[in-house]
């Protein structure tokens, strides 16, 4: 059930202290993708998720880097397609691009023009949300691109840098929440 698989995912994440810079718990997802349980768990919790409460999504939108490994796999249970938001000057072609700030730097994070149609109903992912300025930036690159952004979904929430208030417009789900 749901519950035991939020248990699965809590115990597959492991936290190191001062990285990548001083002061910062750096969350390290990678033991999700290690065990292939513990990774269904996480598409099957977010396909639940989508199945309940947005139905009709177009295409999924993930983050560089960590969004990238979450993304293909739910957007295939649903059959739609993947877009790829990635740090500046990585993709070829006609981008659009914006800066933004992160719990521990600055970056600029773009898209090509031609990955979402004006309309079209996106879901964006990522692995975790802890300032929210790099989820902030998603959306603002897909609502310049005149995107329905339907709802921003990650593996973590750090709750007490209260990201989710930088996004207030959109619908944020977390698989788990930390303190
Ligand atoms: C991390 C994480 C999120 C972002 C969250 O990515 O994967 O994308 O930081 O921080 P924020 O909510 O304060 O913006 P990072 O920029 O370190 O890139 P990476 O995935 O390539 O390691
Ligand atoms: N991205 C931003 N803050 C993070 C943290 N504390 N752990 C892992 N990824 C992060």
């Amino acid at each position: 059930n749901e519950g035991d698989k939020r248990a699965l995912l809590r115990s597959s994440v492991r936290e190191f202290l001062d990285f990548p810079s001083p002061g910062i718990c750096f969350r390290d997802i990678t033991p999700i993708l290690k065990d292939p349980t513990a990774f269904s768990a996480a598409i099957d919790l977010f396909e639940s998720y989508l199945r309940d409460h947005f139905p009709k999504i177009d295409l999924i939108a993930g983050l560089d880097s960590r969004g990238f490994l979450f993304g293909p796999a739910l957007a295939q249970r649903f059959g739609i397609g993947f877009v790829l938001i990635r740090k500046k000057g990585k993709l070829p072609g006609p981008t659009e691009c914006v800066s933004y700030s992160l719990e521990y730097g600055k970056a600029e994070i773009e898209i090509q023009v031609d990955a979402v149609d004006p309309g079209q109903k996106v879901v964006i992912i990522d692995d975790l949300l802890a300032t929210g300025g790099t989820m902030a930036a998603a959306c603002e690159l897909l609502k310049r691109r005149n995107a329905d952004i339907v709802a921003c979904l990650v593996v973590i929430e750090l709750s007490p840098l209260k990201g989710a208030e930088k996004l207030k417009s959109y619908p944020v789900h977390a698989l788990l929440q930390y303190d």
